[in-house]
């Protein structure tokens, strides 16, 4: 019984030596009836094997079984390792490989609907006018399994990947305790209309459109700094590049001593962090990324940036825009200030601090000197939101009052309004979407592309 080989490893050391590999059929091209030429692929990686009816060993029917092999079908090959006279074009790999046996264990359809050599094109290729058919969001999305194959996807998800593990191991470490909150509420969390409505044995109830409330109350339980990476629901009508009806949530929530400054202390520390440990531990998922869809490493400062949503609102009237100085920014106001902050302090990355109470929710702490502002931020990556937070307001009666004057009917928040009546420390948190971090980390222009199976107002499957 012969060990594997993987693919990505066959190189010119193994040379004269017989290897088993498995993956699937790239393509197939035949040359007459005695030769077929099969890459075969496995992770992003491909080699040429090559079926001779020359060889000892191989016969013609196994060359025309070969040719006949459907692309993506799941294929062991035995072969020996040979150094070919010219470099192949199209493959990952520097060898080839003799075909000896080829065993089909799996066969895909004849006529896939996703074609992987086109999905797997990068767009500078279709800048440069070259032929091929271009393969949609949406039927990538349609038939997500066969897009999934592509390196550049299989770069998105490990990094992906990455940056919760950073994300949990950074906080851990810290003394944070990771969490699980329902999400199955009785009422909306944070107010508004966008909650998905459900039937709870009878009971009327909704799919937690944030761990908010419950996260709070997990400090008023004495756990200190907690955290949580999990599922968010939001009944979003908004159809854009950056919304989706359910993501992961990169939740924090701590209790802070003097300042809603220590809460940007540690998004500054902790989003650096991430950053740091992508760009040294995903060195080749980023290329592969860069390569489909070529972008720009995201620019940051080793201590983030942080600006008063006044001085924003002043650089943005400087550059000719006029926007409400006690409203919130508009996505276009956004990505101008992003500009110009890029342009002025050479970083994408920064935290807008002190917005106006106006626009944030209920539980936000307004500022001490001045109520018409809030101890709250929102953190910024090319020009679009990463993160938002704030210190709570930790009074009952405060809080009470600011959701009645949100519009919330407090019947619904009553044991979270009563979980403060106990005694409760100053805290504050944030909250990230992980699709969205990923996305503007790679300069991706839709959050579609960095969430498995994305949910949107318009798509619930596959
Ligand atoms: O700004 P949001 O709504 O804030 C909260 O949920 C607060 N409870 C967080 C806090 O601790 N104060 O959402 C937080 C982040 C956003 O910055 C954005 O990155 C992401 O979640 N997000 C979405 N991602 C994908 N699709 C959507 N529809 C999103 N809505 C928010």
């Amino acid at each position: 019984s012969m060990e594997f080989t993987q693919v990505g490893s066959l190189t010119k050391e193994l040379k004269d030596k017989e290897v088993l590999i498995r993956g699937r059929a790239h393509s197939i091209r035949a040359v007459g009836k005695k030769m077929a030429f099969l890459f075969v692929r496995e992770g992003g990686f491909t080699v040429q094997c090559l079926a001779s009816s020359e060889t000892e060993g191989v016969t013609s029917e196994m060359v025309k079984f070969i040719a006949k092999l459907n692309r993506e079908s799941v294929v062991d090959v035995i072969g020996i390792v040979s150094i070919p006279k010219n470099p192949i074009k199209g493959t990952t790999q520097e060898v080839e490989i003799q075909v000896r046996k080829l065993y089909c264990l799996n066969k895909a359809i004849p006529n896939l609907p996703i074609n992987i050599e086109d999905a797997a094109r990068s767009t500078t290729d279709l800048q440069a006018g070259q032929q091929f058919s271009r393969v949609n969001q949406d039927t990538r999305l349609d038939f997500r399994v066969l897009d999934l194959r592509t390196p550049a996807n299989h770069g998105i998800f490990r990094i992906q990947s990455q940056v919760g593990i950073i994300f949990r191991q950074f906080l851990v470490s810290d003394d944070f305790v990771e969490i699980h909150t329902p999400k199955l509420l009785a009422g909306a969390s944070v107010g508004g209309s966008a909650v998905f409505k459900l039937d709870y044995k009878g009971q009327p109830a909704c799919l937690a459109q944030s761990p908010q409330l419950h996260k709070q109350m997990a400090i008023c339980g004495d756990l200190k700094r907690v955290f949580e990476v999990g599922p968010v629901f939001r009944a979003e009508d908004s159809y854009t590049h950056r919304h989706l009806c359910e993501f992961t949530g990169l939740d924090v929530e701590m209790e802070i001593k003097k300042h809603y400054s220590e809460l940007m202390d540690m998004v500054d520390r902790l989003f650096v962090t991430i950053f740091d440990s992508l760009n040294e531990r995903c060195k080749k998922e980023l290329e592969a990324v860069g390569k489909q869809y070529p972008f720009e490493p995201l620019k940051y400062k080793p201590s983030t940036l942080r600006l008063t949503f006044e001085e924003g609102v002043q650089m943005l009237k400087d550059a000719g825009v006029e926007v409400d100085p006690l409203g919130d920014l508009n996505t276009e106001a956004e990505r101008k200030l992003g500009q110009l902050v890029l342009e002025k302090y050479d970083t994408e990355f920064y935290i807008l601090h002190r917005y106006p109470l106006a626009v944030r929710p209920f539980y936000t702490m307004p500022c001490y000197d001045n109520p018409l502002y809030s101890n709250s931020f929102d953190v910024f990556i090319r020009g679009e939101e990463i993160i938002s937070g704030a210190q709570r307001v930790h009074e009952p009666e405060l809080l009470a009052e600011r959701a009645k004057a949100c519009g919330i009917d407090l019947k619904t928040i009553s044991s979270y309004l009563d979980s403060f009546r106990y005694g409760v420390p100053l805290h504050g948190g944030f909250g990230a979407g992980l699709e969205r971090v990923v996305m503007l980390f790679c300069g991706l222009g839709n959050i579609r592309k960095t969430s498995l199976f994305p949910r949107d107002p318009r798509r619930i499957v596959p």
